[in-house]
């Protein structure tokens, strides 16, 4: 039977040293297995799934200069043709149209005239482009939904109007939008709130509706400015300055919590530096995840709470109420670094003020004296077991077998392992450690390798010796095929991916993606991926990746 593994964890390094993909700086994992052996690698930051982005680097091989150039051509692809500034100029001729003359083509992302729609017969287009959606553009982009990357669901107007009456509470002047469109779309429309904000989200469809001092196109995971130097500058810009400055962040629910949090709180750095201000100022945040990775959000984000108030989505039925909603309405909610007791939450919505916890809370979440706390997370009246000392969902019963509240239809032996102990480690279950700082642990390139493996990374690293191939990059492997029937290359290269004996992965990578790095922050400036499709050959130079996302594209669009 496959090895299914314990898990896979996120090592925080110098991430801007390490090697890039499409979507920047990639990301350093370990693989734990169930023998206790574990795999270091390169992979996406940005995406969960090898179909969107195939990047895969073993940290045990060289990151050769001949792949490295093969990712080089990679990114160079990908990098649209225009600028953010010049996608921007163009939108701006078709927005000077009348409503009935303005199309979006949601095949090439680009906003067109009537009299361009001879070039897009095939495709899927939107007609009619009204004012309003010209302003909020959340409105008329049709949302990527796929929850292994962009995972777009856009807050429901009530959500809106109670993410915004939040900000108003902490005086909010500037806002950074992390992967918040719609509030963005709100303040700028709104300038009777007397608010500015900056939107940073990796969807680069919005620069053709928002100037580059408004919208940056940037990977939340990474840290990662697609815009370059110029880009950085506006953000730091923003950041700097003393008006009261909130961050508000919607981030993919499938995303690591780790990066996340490390991100965040390099913003809350790079904002104290900007201002001159000490670690005793804190950068307010509202930051918006669901309720069942709290133990996430305050491993990674220790100084916020989770508040009650559930969040709301257009296009999304687990994570909205009603009809469709969940039954206990959405399990999306609030953290927050201030106090609770700054969130007022309205009664006609099912809300009340618990003057014990002196906070806002559910109104079926009843303040429990034992606990001594308003204890619900999920939106239910939770019940108290004496036997576990704590609140629990009501449906769960006490097991004499697990020693703890477990759901009825729980499997004792699955659990007694995995859920008893949340926070022991997983390699030899003690509690205490993480399964990383394990004693037991056995390190890459184990004996247990298996000779398989052995066999085949001895291979991989003779083909990346003798030949590279710049080309056809296939979805889920850095194309092998493309490692054949290519020139020598590596022989002459200069001395990047040399052994580094003696050095951590993390050490080696810092030198060996110098020349990358300064190649792709130079090519990343261009803007809007999907403008170069519109000419006539796009087609055949569309990457898998995109060619996946015009077909889903398609399917959603029958207008
Ligand atoms: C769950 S949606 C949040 C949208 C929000 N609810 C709204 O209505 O404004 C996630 C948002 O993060 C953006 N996003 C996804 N992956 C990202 C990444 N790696 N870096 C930055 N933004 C990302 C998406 O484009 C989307 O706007
Ligand atoms: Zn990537
Ligand atoms: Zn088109
Ligand atoms: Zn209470
Ligand atoms: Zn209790
Ligand atoms: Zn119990
Ligand atoms: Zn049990
Ligand atoms: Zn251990």
């Amino acid at each position: 039977m496959k090895d299914q593994g314990l898990g896979v964890d996120v090592i925080i390094n110098d991430i801007q040293s390490n090697p890039r993909c499409t979507h920047g700086p990639t990301i350093l994992f370990e693989r734990f297995q169930n023998d206790g052996t574990s795999k270091r690698y390169y992979a996406c930051s940005a995406c969960r799934d090898r179909k969107d982005c195939p990047f895969y680097h073993s940290a045990d091989q060289k990151f050769t200069q001949a792949k490295a150039e093969v990712w080089q051509d990679v990114i160079k692809k990908a990098t649209p043709t225009l600028t953010h500034a010049e996608v921007y100029k163009r939108a701006k001729v078709i927005k000077t149209l009348s409503p009935s003359e303005r199309m979006y083509c949601c095949d090439c992302s680009q906003l067109i005239g009537s009299k361009q729609q001879g070039h897009h017969k095939t495709h899927a287009l939107k007609t009619s482009v009204s004012d309003e959606q010209l302003k909020k553009p959340s409105t008329l982009l049709p949302p990527k939904e796929s929850s292994r990357f962009e995972a777009q669901y856009l807050f429901a107007a009530n959500s809106t109007d109670i993410l915004m009456s939040m900000l108003e509470q902490l005086q909010a002047r500037k806002v950074l939008c992390l992967g918040a469109p719609r509030i963005f779309e709100t303040i700028v429309n709104s300038p009777a709130k007397k608010m500015s904000a900056l939107l940073l989200d990796i969807d680069d469809r919005y620069g053709a509706f928002f100037s580059p001092e408004q919208f940056l196109c940037y990977n939340m995971f990474n840290h990662y400015f697609f815009g370059g130097e110029m880009a950085q500058n506006t953000y730091k810009k923003f950041l700097s300055g003393k008006e009261k400055m909130v961050v508000v962040s919607d981030p993919p629910f499938g995303g690591r919590m780790e990066l996340l949090g490390h991100n965040l709180l390099t913003v809350q750095n790079e904002w104290r530096d900007a201002n001159k201000l000490t670690k005793a100022d804190q950068l307010s945040v509202l930051f918006i995840f669901p309720y069942f990775m709290e133990p996430q959000v305050l491993e990674n984000l220790p100084k916020f709470t989770m508040l009650d108030y559930q969040v709301d989505y257009d296009n999304h039925p687990l994570y909205s109420s009603g009809m469709k909603g969940m039954i206990n309405g959405s399990a999306v909610r609030v953290f927050v670094n201030d106090h609770p007791s700054l969130f007022p939450l309205p009664d006609e919505k099912g809300y009340r003020h618990c003057d014990i916890c002196n906070r806002w809370v559910r109104t079926n979440n009843v303040h429990c004296e034992k606990c001594k706390g308003c204890m619900s997370k999920d939106g239910r009246t939770y019940k108290h077991c004496d036997e576990c000392n704590k609140c629990v969902k009501p449906s769960w019963m006490h097991c004499s077998n697990c020693l703890k509240c477990q759901p009825q239809d729980h499997r004792c032996s699955e659990m007694a392992h995995g859920a008893k102990k949340i926070f022991a480690c997983h390699i030899c279950g003690e509690e205490g450690h993480k399964r990383m700082d394990c004693p037991k642990r056995k390190r890459s390139l184990a004996p247990s390798v298996s000779h398989l493996k052995k066999k085949k990374q001895k291979l991989e690293k003779k083909m990346e010796k003798e030949s590279v191939g710049k080309e056809n990059i296939k979805e889920n492997s850095v194309s092998k095929k493309s490692m054949k029937n290519k020139s020598k290359k590596g022989k002459d290269m200069p001395a990047i991916g040399k052994p580094n004996a003696g050095k951590s992965p993390e050490a080696k990578t810092k030198t060996d993606t110098k020349t990358g790095i300064t190649n792709v922050t130079k090519q990343s400036k261009k803007f809007s991926t999907k403008q170069k499709n519109a000419n006539a050959n796009a087609k055949n130079k569309m990457t898998p990746m995109e060619k996946t996302k015009k077909k889903n594209n398609k399917k959603k669009m029958k207008n």
